[in-house]
């Protein structure tokens, strides 16, 4: 899509980090923005800021967990602009996971598939069939890991499980629109290079009541700050991406009707290329250093 202006957005997770940055990025390209977000604290914030500048936004209190209330999102959207060109399913968790996986908290695992897996399946399944229908070009893009989609990071076993089953999803998709000759595209996103400085850390701030964890946060880090601290222990030091680098860099990416939106580095393609060649060359599984 070359042309942003008058077309409308919708962005799960809108309320903080990548998706609030999108949202913001999208309104400077004089689009519509529909922010969808479980914390309405968060969402109330980032419209009044898109009213301030000029852009016709709405909020929608949305929970990805919950099918309805995409179904809901789906057609408030539709309601309020008449049309919608670009979807992000973009909200997700990390649930703070540290130590053997078969300690973890069940709730943690439940946590992180109902938001990070199940979200993007509940908003495929609330949009995908509008869009098609609508037959404009749009994007439903999908926002996932380069920790799941392509690397195995141990420390993360819950989110990384998360980000493969979404990946699988995002690529599946593709091809079932690729099929269609749909003129609806399917992009996966990959926020990075580096860890993105967002409240991803402090997931526990929107942890469902009904899935407690365990008291205690199990990885002792609530932001990046702290990651930051923690690595400075070990002498080493943090790189991070701003939320902002995401948004610009996704949005030069949709208009080249990109697959892949994934920022890189060598470090990070070092990576990669070592996991796909252990796969190739049928060698025992190196822990990827990505950080
Ligand atoms: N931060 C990173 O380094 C990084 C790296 C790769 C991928 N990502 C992905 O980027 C996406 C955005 O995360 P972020 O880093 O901006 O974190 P963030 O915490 O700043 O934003 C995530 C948003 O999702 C919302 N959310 C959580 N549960 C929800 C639910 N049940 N329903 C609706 N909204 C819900 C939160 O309220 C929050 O506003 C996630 O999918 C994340 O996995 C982040």
């Amino acid at each position: 899509m070359k042309d942003f202006s008058s077309k409308v957005a919708v962005i799960t997770g809108g309320a903080s980090g990548v998706g609030r940055a999108l949202g913001d990025a999208l309104a400077a390209e004089g689009a519509k923005v529909v922010l969808a977000d479980v914390d309405q604290k968060g969402l109330d914030a980032a419209v009044a800021a898109l009213k301030e500048r000029g852009t016709s936004a709405i909020g929608v209190r949305t929970d990805v967990t919950k099918q309805e209330d995409l179904n809901a999102l789906a057609d408030k959207a539709f309601a309020e602009f008449g049309a919608v060109h670009l979807v992000f399913a973009n909200a997700g968790i990390g649930a703070g996971e540290a130590g053997d996986m078969w300690d973890y908290n069940l709730n943690d695992w439940k946590w992180g598939f109902a938001v990070n897996m199940w979200g993007v399946i509940h908003s495929i399944n609330a949009f995908m069939p509008k869009l098609v229908e609508q037959n404009q070009e749009a994007h439903f893009v999908v926002t996932g890991s380069g920790n799941g989609a392509f690397l195995m990071l141990p420390d993360a076993p819950i989110y990384t499980a998360t980000k493969a089953a979404v990946q699988a999803i995002t690529e599946t998709l593709y091809f079932q629109m690729q099929a269609k000759e749909s003129p609806v595209k399917i992009n996966a996103l990959f926020p990075g290079p580096h860890v993105v400085d967002t409240g991803i850390f402090n997931s526990e701030r929107v942890r469902p009541a009904e899935l407690p964890g365990s008291g205690e946060k199990a990885s002792g880090i609530s932001s990046v700050d702290d990651m930051k601290k923690m690595m400075e222990q070990f002498g080493m030091e943090l790189e991070t991406t701003s939320p902002q680098e995401v948004a610009a860099y996704a949005v030069a990416a949709l208009k080249e009707d990109k697959f892949w939106i994934r920022p890189s580095t060598d470090k990070s393609d070092e990576a990669l290329r070592a996991r796909l060649d252990g796969i190739l060359s049928q060698t025992n599984p190196v822990l990827p250093n990505v950080l």
